[in-house]
C-alpha cells in the first residue's frame, strides 16, 4: 500500500482518497507508529500529511529521519514537507507570518513532481512557518511570496515535498502532482480498480467463511446492498439476507430490494413484513425521540426473530450461522480511531442497530473502501443503479418525516408527495447535485386553501433539498424555480389532503437535515 501518515490534520483521509482516485491502494496510519512498523507493511510509497501550524510548536509530532533512509519514496505535504526539510538538514524559518487560502506559486523547474505544470499555478496553502533552504541534494521546484522553497525533490533518494495542499480541490493541479509522485516519482501502476477489489475480497471472504453460513441485514441502502452482493459473489447460497419491511419506506423501495436486487444478484432473501407491527407500536405517539426509540427497538426485535429463524433453518440444512455481514466503510473505521493499532474497534450498525447478543463474528468486506469505491464495486457487481446511487435515507424512514402521529393514511399521503418530488428531481437531472431531499408532512398543521370552487382545509408538505459533503453540515439547495413549481403543482393537484407546498430554506446548523 501507499501509507498516508496522519500528522494530526484533518487532511489524511482526503489524501488517502486522492491516492485511491489515482487507482493506487492507500491506508492511513498514525504518526505514532514506528518506522519499523510502517516498513513491515511493505509500503510502495509514503505520504506525510499536513499537521499543526509549526514544527516548532510544543508537542508537534516529529518524523523519524530513519523514514527517509529506507529507500521508500516519500512525499511530504505542508507540515510533512517542513518536517522532511528539517529532518534532512534544511532550514525551516519560524516566520509567524501566514499564507492562507489561494496562493500563487511560481514554478522554477517542473522536475518530476510538477511535470506538466504551467509557469505558475494557484494552490491552496495554510501555514505559518516556511522552508527557507532545501536540504542538500534537493532541487527547488517552486517558490511563493511567503515560501522561498514551496516545493522540492531529490529524485535520487526519491524524496518529494510541497508546501501547498494538493489534496484539496482549491489546488486545481493538485491531483496531477499526486499522480506525478505516484506514477513517476514512485513508479507505481494505477491498478486499484473495482474489479481487483472484488477479486481480492471474494478470495478473502471464502478463506474466512469456509463452509459456514452467513446472514446479512439488508436495508436497501448502498452499503448493506453492496456488502451483501459481494458476499453473495463469494459464497452464493451460504448467505441469507434479511430485509425488514417496517412500512416506513418510500414507494418502490421494498420492491427494489425484493425484486431488482434479488434478480441482479441472485441473493437468498428473507423478507419480513412488519408493517402492522410498527404501526401498532407507533399509535398515538408524536414525540420525535419516542418515535425514534420505538422504531429502533421494534427493528431489533423483528431482526432478531428473523435471524433466529434463519439460524434454525440453517441447522436443518446442516450448517451453523457464524457470521454477520456489515457494510462498515473506511471512514467509519478511521473515525472510530480504528485505523491502525487500536484493539477495540467500534462496530457501526448500519441497519438501525443490530443485536449484539446474537454473537456472530463480523464480515466487513467494505472496511477498506470509501463511498465512491463502494459505488464502483456495486456497479461492477451488477447491483441496480437505483440502489447504487441512492441518496441517504434515515433508518427510521418516513416515521420521522411525519410531524405528528404516524398513521397509515398519513404514510400514504407522504409517500405520494415524496414520489412526485423524487420523480421531478430525477427528470430535471438533479439527483446527483443534491445530497438528499427529505419531503415532510406537517400532519398537525392545517391551512385554508381554495381548489376548484371550494374551500379546502389541508396539510402542508415541506420540501427540504440540501447540499452537503458529509451530512455534518449542510446548506439548502437552490433548486430551479421551474422544478419547484412543477413539484408544487403536481403535489397539490395529485395528493389528497395537501393544499400547500413550502420550501425549507434553513442551513444546518441551525436546522438538522431531517425535521425530527
Ligand atoms: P440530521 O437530521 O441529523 O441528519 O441532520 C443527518 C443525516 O443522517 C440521516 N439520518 C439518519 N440515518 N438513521 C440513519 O441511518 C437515523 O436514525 C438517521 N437520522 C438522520 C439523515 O437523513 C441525514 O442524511
Amino acid at each position: 500500500p501507499v501509507l498516508v501518515v496522519d500528522l494530526g490534520a484533518q487532511y489524511a483521509q482526503l489524501i488517502a482518497r486522492r491516492v485511491r482516485e489515482a487507482r493506487v491502494y492507500s491506508e492511513i496510519v498514525p504518526h505514532t507508529m514506528s518506522v519499523d512498523a510502517m516498513l513491515a507493511k511493505r509500503p510502495a510509497a509514503i505520504i506525510l500529511s499536513g499537521g499543526p501550524a509549526s514544527v516548532y510548536a510544543e508537542g508537534a509530532p516529529s518524523v523519524d529521519p530513519a523514514l527517509f533512509e529506507a529507500g521508500v519514496p516519500v512525499l511530504g505535504i505542508c507540515y510533512g514537507f517542513q518536517a522532511m526539510a528539517q529532518a534532512l538538514g534544511g532550514t525551516v524559518a519560524q516566520t509567524g507570518a501566514r499564507e492562507y487560502g489561494g496562493t500563487e506559486v511560481k514554478i522554477r523547474s517542473t522536475g518530476s513532481l510538477l511535470g506538466g505544470s504551467p509557469d505558475a499555478q494557484t494552490t491552496w496553502m495554510s501555514h505559518g512557518d516556511a522552508v527557507h533552504e532545501a536540504p542538500e541534494g534537493f532541487d527547488v521546484l517552486a517558490t511563493s511570496d511567503g515560501s522561498p522553497v514551496a516545493a522540492f525533490e531529490d529524485t535520487n533518494r526519491r524524496l518529494f515535498g510541497m508546501q501547498w495542499h494538493p489534496e484539496v480541490k482549491h489546488s486545481p493541479l493538485g491531483q496531477d502532482a499526486i499522480e506525478n509522485f505516484l506514477y513517476v516519482g514512485a513508479g507505481l501502476e494505477p491498478s486499484w480498480t473495482a474489479g481487483n477489489i472484488i477479486e481480492e475480497q471474494v478470495a478473502a471472504i471464502r478463506a474466512q467463511v469456509g463452509s459456514d453460513r452467513v446472514i446479512c441485514g439488508l436495508s436497501g441502502g448502498v452499503d448493506s446492498s453492496v456488502a451483501a452482493a459481494l458476499v453473495q459473489r463469494a459464497i452464493g447460497d451460504q448467505l441469507t439476507c434479511v430485509f425488514v419491511d417496517h412500512g416506513l419506506l418510500r414507494t418502490g423501495e421494498a420492491e427494489q430490494v425484493e425484486e431488482d436486487f434479488v434478480a441482479a444478484t441472485g441473493v437468498q432473501l428473507k423478507v419480513v413484513d412488519a408493517r402492522q407491527r410498527f404501526l401498532d407500536a407507533l399509535a398515538g405517539v408524536s414525540d420525535p425521540e419516542t418515535k425514534r426509540k420505538i422504531i429502533g427497538r421494534e427493528f431489533i426485535r423483528v431482526f432478531e426473530d428473523a435471524a433466529r429463524e434463519v439460524v434454525a433453518d440453517a441447522g436443518e440444512h446442516g450448517g451453523e450461522v457464524k457470521y454477520l455481514v456489515q457494510g462498515t466503510l473506511y471512514p467509519d473505521v478511521v473515525e472510530s480511531g480504528g485505523g491502525e493499532g487500536t484493539a477495540n474497534i467500534k462496530s457501526h450498525h448500519n441497519v438501525g442497530g443490530l443485536p449484539d447478543d446474537l454473537q456472530f463474528s463480523l464480515i466487513e468486506p467494505l472496511r477498506a473502501l470509501f463511498k465512491d469505491e463502494v459505488r464502483a464495486v456495486g456497479l461492477e457487481l451488477g447491483v441496480p443503479e437505483g440502489i447504487v446511487w441512492r441518496q441517504p435515507f434515515p433508518g427510521p424512514g418516513l416515521g420521522i418525516r411525519i410531524v405528528g402521529e404516524v398513521t397509515q393514511e398519513r404514510l400514504d399521503t407522504l409517500r405520494a408527495a415524496d414520489l412526485i418530488a423524487r420523480e421531478e428531481l430525477t427528470k430535471a437531472g438533479l439527483d446527483r447535485e443534491i445530497w438528499q431531499c427529505p419531503v415532510v408532512l406537517l400532519a398537525d398543521v392545517r391551512s385554508v386553501g381554495v381548489q376548484g370552487d371550494g374551500r379546502t382545509y389541508g396539510h402542508p408538505i415541506v420540501l427540504r433539498p440540501v447540499s452537503s459533503e458529509d451530512a455534518m453540515t449542510a446548506d439548502w439547495t437552490r433548486l430551479p424555480y421551474e422544478v419547484l413549481a412543477t413539484i408544487s403543482t403536481r403535489i397539490t393537484n395529485e395528493v389528497k389532503d395537501v393544499n400547500r407546498v413550502v420550501l425549507d430554506v434553513t442551513s444546518k446548523p441551525p436546522g438538522t437535515i431531517e425535521w425530527e
